[in-house]
């Protein structure tokens, strides 16, 4: 599915992010950047052992990666040149601040993205695995932070969102096909 919205084309697919032929790929990571299950683990067996060298470099600068920030690596053996990692809220009971944390790792992603020139970007279901958000609250925090972003800053030429199976893929069809953009 794809809307294009002033210069960038927004899309939706299912597949596995490691295989995109974009800039830059969004990891769904934890606050120690040492890798871990599901899209991470997938980024790192991909991508290979100079995207963790990297990561423990910025860890003995920064010490942990806050929730909702957002850093980059090299892409290492992946298609993709950038790895721009970021951590999402692990969801509670939705009154801790876990809305705006997930904002903020779409929002920082694309703010890094855009510093550094890169024009597309693919990002993963953010959250909404091993951190348990609710798919659907995910997905319309997701879409409307990335479509405020292309509104206001329109930089990207392309923004992919990469669903990792049929069921995630529909529900973020659904929403982004009766949002009103
Ligand atoms: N491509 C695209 N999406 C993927 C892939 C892949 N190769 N593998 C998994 N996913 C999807 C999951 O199905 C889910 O929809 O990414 C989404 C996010 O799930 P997780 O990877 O579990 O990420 P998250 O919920 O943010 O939890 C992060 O899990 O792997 C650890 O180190 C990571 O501690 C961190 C936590």
């Amino acid at each position: 599915m794809k809307v294009k919205i002033n210069n960038t084309d927004l899309l939706l697919l299912a597949g596995d992010i490691t295989q995109q032929e974009v800039e830059a790929i969004v990891n769904a990571a934890n606050s120690s950047l040492m890798g871990g299950g599901g899209v991470d683990g997938a980024i790192h067996r991909a991508g290979g052992p100079e995207i963790l060298k990297q990561c423990k470099e910025i860890i003995k600068k920064i010490n942990f990666l806050p929730t909702g920030e957002a850093v980059i690596t090299t892409g290492g053996n992946l298609k993709a040149k950038y790895v721009i990692h970021t951590v999402g809220p692990i969801y509670k009971h939705g009154k801790n601040n876990e809305a705006a944390l997930l904002r903020n790792a779409y929002r920082n992603s694309l703010k890094l993205a855009k510093e550094h020139g890169l024009k597309t970007i693919a990002f993963p279901s953010i959250s909404t695995g091993a951190y348990r958000f609710p798919l659907e609250k995910a997905a319309k925090i997701a879409l409307k932070t990335i479509i405020d972003f292309i509104k206001n800053e329109n930089h990207f030429a392309e923004i992919r969102m990469v669903l990792f199976g049929e069921k995630v893929f529909s529900v973020y069809r659904e929403i982004l096909g009766s949002m009103e953009i």
